[in-house]
């Protein structure tokens, strides 16, 4: 369960592949086809995006807390400027998984929606404030499209090292012992 000198463990590697596919599926799942995710035709479509959205948030707090009590692998021998590289793809990577959540539910309840899950909704706490709402949504698409080139450049990385660096860092999160 936990990680070794050189690799991580299940834990890790569990709660690191669940965030993969359900920030794919939520990204898969944004787009309406011509509609708005907000029209009535893309209502199931919508709640199972912010399902989707919600449970990232969820497994993402989890990794974190994990990571407090887990040590992490050895790091790899590598040259300053790619250490530096990694440590911020991997800080970017965090701040947009609390982001893109964070920003769908305040944008939602200012523009005064509920966040709609499958079979119930969460209706918005806060007082309404259409316009801000709006702005956040919108900061949310960028986010969500963000991420999506963030873990690109992330998974190019992943690859570099497996078949050119030829080092560790792939195998110590690859999926299996
Ligand atoms: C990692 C998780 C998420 C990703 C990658 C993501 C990504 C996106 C993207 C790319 C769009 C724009 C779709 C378009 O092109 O029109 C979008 C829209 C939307 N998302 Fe998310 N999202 C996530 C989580 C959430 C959550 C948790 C909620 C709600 C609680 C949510 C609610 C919405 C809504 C309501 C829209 C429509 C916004 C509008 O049309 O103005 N999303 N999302
Ligand atoms: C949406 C896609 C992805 C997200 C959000 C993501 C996120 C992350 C994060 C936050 C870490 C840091 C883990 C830690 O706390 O130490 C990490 C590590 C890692 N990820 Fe991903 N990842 C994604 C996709 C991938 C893919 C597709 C691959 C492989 C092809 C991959 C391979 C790795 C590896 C090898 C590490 C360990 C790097 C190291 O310890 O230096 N990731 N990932």
């Amino acid at each position: 369960m936990r990680s070794t000198s050189s690799r991580y463990g299940s834990g890790a590697k569990v709660l690191h592949w669940l965030t993969v596919v359900q920030v794919l599926a939520a990204y898969v799942l944004s787009n309406g086809d011509g509609y708005s995710l907000y029209s009535a035709a893309a209502d199931g479509l919508r709640r199972i995006h912010e399902a989707l959205g919600m449970l990232v948030f969820i497994v993402v707090v989890m990794r974190l807390l994990w990571r407090l009590i887990d040590s992490t692998p050895v790091k790899q021998p590598m040259l300053p400027w790619m250490a530096a590289a990694a440590r911020l793809v991997h800080f970017a990577l965090y701040a947009l998984l609390i982001a893109i959540p964070a920003t769908a539910v305040l944008g939602t309840w200012l523009e005064g929606i509920p966040v709609t899950l499958p079979g119930f909704d969460i209706a918005p706490q806060i007082t309404k404030a259409h316009g801000l709402g709006q702005l956040i949504m919108e900061i949310h698409t960028i986010l969500g499209n963000a991420i999506l080139w963030i873990a690109g450049v992330h998974t190019a990385a992943a690859l570099f090292h497996y078949f050119y660096l030829r080092d560790e860092v792939f195998q110590s999160m690859a999926p299996g012992a």
